[in-house]
């Protein structure tokens, strides 16, 4: 839907007196979302690295460039349609990976999916969803989508999780490389609270069978990273941890319960979930094993960039986790020219952190992006209202792109280059 059509059925509406149920100004929803969550839950979506400061800066940087719009050049037909792997997008959104989406509603990432797909919004499934990804992709129906890696330490869950993705329908391949560990996420830290060890968020592993065979075997010798080796002391808390751990075996509890399978599969998670000896030398082990389009999630330096290219990556996108897991850390934004510019077109750059309107995405376009990934914003609008809550935030950035497009006197994507904005000190 574009802008004008958008803000014609909010005023219309309004005509009858209603206001959007989901807040337009995106501070507004963060609040809404923060109503209707769980402290835990909000802390765990809402929060960034240490001190916040990369969070913070991830917003300052598209502050810091100002659009410059040109009057008198025709714009009553707008296409803010872009080009990815051959596929023609309706809008340059798409939605970012994020995992346990159960923290925020209980539909998860099946409501994000169906929202996706009535908006044509292509989403990245996350390694760390709720749903597993067969699920979602019911839901998704023809709509594209993408499939995000972690890199387990197990190379065989690698393959099947690939494998998997490829039979839904995965479009391309996004392997994460900024959290191969945890951030320092202060917030989450201070009320002791990590969801998957509720067994939240590793439904891609409870649902895979390499994974489920893994829980027959003993644990590795060298599990230094299991964070569920001391035992919690017996007693109300630790007692609701059990009963989410159960609950969210795909077995059902009481089997869960009797096989030990629930409580083995979050500890073999924590386990297994990362490789934080990844390197540039182990991509080829992916590139044998798909050939769909492989794209590193995590850039931030261009020589990182450089090197992606040289070694054969179809697509980067340039991200910080949305600041969650290095504080202080450069803003994607304040990254993305010089990226830009050691690619120099050669393959698809993507940006997100701190993509909170149609104007951000528009500033990122001007200066390289090819479209970019929402976080945040949907996860809100999910906590708010679903499925309608996720639909609206994305009508809402997709008019307000088509509108600033036009209103910066720009009819198509490919018009807006360097030149429509302009840095201030
Ligand atoms: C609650 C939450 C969970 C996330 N989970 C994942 C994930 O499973 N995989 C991943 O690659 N990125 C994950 N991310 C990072 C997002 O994909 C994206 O990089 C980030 O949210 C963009 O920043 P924004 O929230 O400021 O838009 C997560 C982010 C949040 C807020």
């Amino acid at each position: 839907m574009k802008g004008i059509e958008r803000q014609g059925r909010i005023y219309l509406d309004g005509v009858s007196g209603h206001t959007p149920r989901v807040p337009v100004d995106v501070r507004k929803l963060e609040r809404a979302a923060k109503r209707a969550m769980s402290r835990e839950a909000y802390a765990y979506v809402a929060a960034g690295a240490g001190a916040g400061r990369t969070l913070e800066a991830n917003r300052g940087a598209f502050d810091r460039v100002r659009i410059v719009p040109r009057m008198l050049r025709d714009v009553s037909t707008r296409d803010s349609s872009v080009e990815l792997f051959g596929r023609r997008l309706e809008s340059p959104f798409m939605l970012a990976p994020i995992g346990v989406l159960e923290l925020a509603h209980r539909e998860a990432d099946r409501a994000v999916a169906r929202a996706a797909a009535k908006e044509n919004v292509p989403m990245v499934i996350s390694n760390q969803a709720s749903t597993p990804m067969e699920e979602i992709a019911a839901e998704l129906g023809e709509n594209p989508r993408w499939f995000q890696l972690y890199w387990s330490s197990s190379d065989e869950l690698v393959e099947s999780l690939v494998s998997r993705a490829e039979a839904i329908g995965a479009e391309a391949i996004a392997v994460t490389l900024d959290t191969t560990i945890l951030g320092w996420r202060t917030r989450d830290l201070e009320i002791a609270y990590l969801p998957f060890l509720r067994g939240m968020g590793i439904a891609q592993y409870t649902s895979d069978p390499v994974f489920r065979a893994m829980l027959d075997e003993p644990p590795p010798a060298d599990g230094d990273d299991d964070l569920t080796r001391e035992q919690p002391k017996p007693n109300l808390r630790a007692l609701g941890t059990l009963m989410s751990v159960l609950r969210h075996w795909p077995g059902g509890a009481l089997e869960g319960l009797r096989s030990g399978h629930a409580r083995a599969a979050v500890e073999r998670f924590t386990q297994i979930y990362s490789r934080p000896s990844l390197r540039w030398e182990d991509l080829p082990f992916l590139r044998d094993r798909t050939e769909l389009p492989i794209l590193l999630k995590g850039i931030l330096h261009p020589d990182d960039a450089r090197r992606a290219v040289d070694e054969g990556i179809d697509g980067i996108v340039v991200s910080n986790h949305g600041g969650r897991q290095v504080d202080g850390s450069i803003a994607t934004f304040e990254a993305l020219p010089a990226i830009a510019g050691a690619v120099d077109g050669r393959i698809p750059i993507l940006l997100d952190s701190g993509i909170r309107g149609g104007a951000d995405a528009f500033k990122a376009i001007a200066l390289g992006a090819t479209a970019v990934l929402v976080g945040r914003p949907f996860v809100y609008g999910l906590a708010v209202a679903g499925e309608r809550g996720v639909r609206e935030v994305l009508q809402n950035l997709i008019g307000e792109f088509d509108l600033t497009m036009g209103l910066a006197g720009c009819t198509s994507v490919s018009e807006i280059g360097p030149e429509t904005v302009t840095r201030i000190e």
